[in-house]
């Protein structure tokens, strides 16, 4: 079946998940990334490559790294960027998403930059003006619930091909909170997409999906034998706000077992690379020893996610 984010010719219309996104695109999606890095050194840091067009960046649930990058990056290609305050936007006179969208797009929209607290939220917004022939609009997941954050996935991709070059030869460790991360599982779709020979997840039962198998990964409860000879941790916050009940004993405990500490770090290959989506809980998922380190790649990780929402932002633009 077509991957409805991608159009009948293949090029992308919607950015929603990773999951099922063919191999070819995920690595044209890094290609073009590439060259938009050289553009934050310009004197003038624009390509006209999304003049005219109205990027819309409507964040139901708080951001500081995706909203401001998104904005940077629009910026960047030459749109013009609007960004709605949910916060006092009439959705909280009773407004219905669907009727705020049809509003955005009676000003003029091109594209949504979309992150909501349901799962499933942009899909529904991309069917929306697909079913009210405003199929002409891209829809971009800036994260919706545990499901996806696809521009995340992709620029931990990035990262993780500037410093390691080939994916084929790498061993690459997920830890902690898998259970409700939407980055997780937009890493983890792209890692086995991209050819990593082996992709662990390391954490408590408690915080793993009970099929996490089935993502094609190798499980790991105890952090110190899951981390002995990776190429590439990537820690997860603790997403608090998504927890129902007691998952942990105490965010101390935590730390103690799922904490990345020097210590730890040891038993990776003496030049691992550390990956954090932010925002960091410093002393239970992370210790600042190793956040501040010389194998913590966190800060390039946010420089190259505004390459890399170029690339899409530039990419959907040419598909619709
Ligand atoms: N990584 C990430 O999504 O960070 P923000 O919540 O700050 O956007």
């Amino acid at each position: 079946m077509l991957n409805p984010q991608l159009s009948a010719d293949g090029r992308l219309k919607h950015l929603i998940t990773l999951d099922g996104l063919p191999r070819g695109v995920l690595t044209e999606i890094l290609d073009i990334a590439a060259p938009f890095t050289e553009v934050a050194a310009r004197e003038v840091k624009k390509v006209p490559l999304l003049r005219g067009k109205s990027v819309f960046n409507v964040f139901f649930e708080n951001s500081t790294r995706t909203r401001t990058t998104f904005e940077i990056a629009a910026k960047r290609l030459s749109a013009d960027v609007i960004n709605l305050n949910v916060a006092t936007s009439s959705t909280n006179k009773g407004e219905t998403l669907l009727d705020t969208v049809d509003n955005l797009c009676a000003m003029g929209a091109d594209m949504f930059v979309m992150r909501h607290a349901s799962s499933g939220a942009p899909y529904l917004l991309a069917q929306h003006l697909r079913n009210t022939g405003r199929d002409h609009i891209s829809v971009v997941n800036a994260g919706d619930g545990r499901h996806a954050h696809p521009t995340q996935g992709l620029l931990d991709m990035y990262t993780i091909r500037h410093y390691k070059q080939d994916f084929t030869r790498l061993t690459v460790a997920v830890v902690g909170d898998v259970l409700h991360s939407r980055v997780a599982r937009s890493e983890i779709a792209a890692l086995t997409t991209l050819g990593v020979p082996e992709v662990r997840v390391i954490g408590p039962k408690t915080l793993l999906p009970s099929d996490v198998e089935r993502m094609g990964v190798r499980v790991f409860h105890d952090m110190n034998e899951g981390l002995r000879g990776v190429d590439v941790i990537m820690m997860l916050r603790l997403q608090n706000e998504r927890m129902q009940g007691a998952l942990l004993p105490s965010s101390q405990e935590y730390f103690k077992f799922y904490g990345l500490t020097e210590e730890k770090l040891a038993l990776a290959t003496k030049d691992a690379i550390v990956l954090h989506p932010g925002p960091m809980n410093r002393g239970v998922e992370i210790d600042s020893a190793v956040a501040d380190g010389d194998h913590a790649v966190i800060l390039p990780q946010v420089t190259f996610g505004i390459a890399v929402r170029m690339a899409v932002m530039s990419m959907l633009a040419a598909g619709n």
